[in-house]
């Protein structure tokens, strides 16, 4: 069939396969170019499809030459519905790796399950033995635990209600949006879905299975950003679940201390993801950002962030390279103070009437495009595609 796009406020409901694929081998294409480097050889990545865990999955493939399980929660095609883009990402990794003669096995369903950290550990024990880099790359609205307890992740502040800048992505205005206060239950819930507990029980998991070797790395993503947007992610409830996060890191670090296992939080650069998109004030933070740092020659995509963060600052010469407060930085370049000043002054002007001049929309909209495999060079979306 022919696939088009249908775009609802921050969500595509359609993804074109052909597309996702040509994303994909573009990202596989700039690893390649970076060069090979020595790193991981048995790697699971958690959240694997879409977003950093595809790139970090890619990295770990054609940058380091590592087998890779994936796992990813993506619905298939059914009738005249496409699949969601991580199905088609990771149909085209699989045959991209396949055709390198890398291990590539990814399996489709909710990664916190214990159903599913079952049969990913069977395989590892059955295929791999033990993997040496864990990945942990989830962006989830909702987890249900062992005890079958459902809980809801939320985008609100704690504290005060805050009102802030906002582009509308439905009519391209700038007008202002207010973000409410969430109740004690909404914090706890975001803890248990973007926390570090299901990062947790992964790794006692993975150790208890004997899965997982002596030193290995374990990785989880956290965001921070401009005191701007603190309210509704640092110090909102994201923040809240991202610091548990890294808790979690310090916690496991020290578990397993015995066997080297060491568990790091890296701080990622702002991104157009599925994951981003959906929440409020950022994306206009966002397409100012992607303006100053494409000006710059700073600005990078999921991609050239995750090649950069296990090459230099994981299996780099100097070794995990965590800064003072313990994690790795990837937003080092976001945060740089002239990148910043120059955001922040653009911020304040920045309405309706300018915000093409002032901000880098088309680059986001691109950015979007691109999740959902369209307006990809090189794909005929004129042509009749299986989904
Ligand atoms: P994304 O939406 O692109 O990716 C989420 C991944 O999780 C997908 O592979 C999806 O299939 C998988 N997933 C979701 N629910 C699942 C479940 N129940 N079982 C199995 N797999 C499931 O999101 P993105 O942005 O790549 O986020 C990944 C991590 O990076 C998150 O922790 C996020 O907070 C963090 N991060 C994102 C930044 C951004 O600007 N996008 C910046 C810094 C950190």
């Amino acid at each position: 069939m022919i696939v088009e796009p249908k775009v609802k406020g921050f969500i595509c409901t359609t993804a074109h396969p052909a597309g996702c694929a040509k994303n994909v081998e573009k990202q596989i294409a700039y690893v390649k170019e970076q060069g090979r480097f020595e790193g991981a050889k048995k790697v699971l990545v958690i959240g694997a499809s879409t977003g950093y865990g595809l790139a970090s999955r890619i990295t770990a493939a054609f940058g380091m030459g590592a087998a890779t399980i994936g796992v990813m929660f993506e619905k298939e095609a059914s009738g005249k519905r496409t699949a969601t883009p991580g199905l088609y990402n990771t149909k085209a990794f699989e045959e991209a790796a396949g055709r390198e003669g890398l291990y590539a096995k990814s399996f489709n369903g909710d990664a916190f399950s214990v159903e599913m950290k079952e049969q990913v550990i069977r395989t590892i024990r059955e295929d791999l033995g033990q993997v040496d880099l864990v990945i942990y790359s989830l962006a989830a609205p909702r987890r249900t635990t062992s005890s079958g307890v459902t809980y809801s992740s939320s985008l609100k502040t704690v504290g005060e209600p805050f009102t802030q800048k906002n582009w509308n992505l439905r009519d391209n205005t700038v007008g202002e949006a207010t973000i409410g206060s969430a109740t004690e239950e909404e914090i706890e819930g975001t803890v248990k879905v973007m926390g570090g507990e299901d990062w947790m029980d992964w790794i006692d998991a993975l150790v208890e299975a004997d899965a997982i070797a002596e030193h290995a790395v374990t990785m989880a993503y956290s965001y921070i950003g401009p005191k701007l947007t603190y309210p509704v992610y640092h110090e909102g409830t994201i923040g809240r679940a991202k610091q548990h996060l890294k808790e979690s890191a310090d916690a496991m670090t020290a578990k397993y201390a015995e066997r080297g296992i060491r568990a790091v939080v890296s701080v990622n650069k702002a991104l157009v993801t599925q994951a981003s998109s959906a929440i409020p004030v950022v994306p206009l933070y966002f397409a100012v950002l992607y303006k100053v740092m494409k000006e710059k020659g700073l600005h990078e995509g999921c991609i050239e962030q995750m090649d950069r963060l296990y090459k230099d600052k994981v299996y780099g010469k100097a070794g995990l390279s965590c800064m003072e407060d313990g994690m790795i930085h990837m937003d080092d370049w976001e945060m740089r103070e002239d990148v910043q000043s120059e955001v922040m002054e653009i911020w304040d002007r920045i309405d309706t009437g300018n915000l093409k001049e002032l901000s880098d929309i088309e680059g986001y909209w691109e950015d979007f495009y691109h999740m959902f495999g369209f307006h990809m060079n090189g794909v005929d979306y004129a042509a009749d595609v299986e989904v």
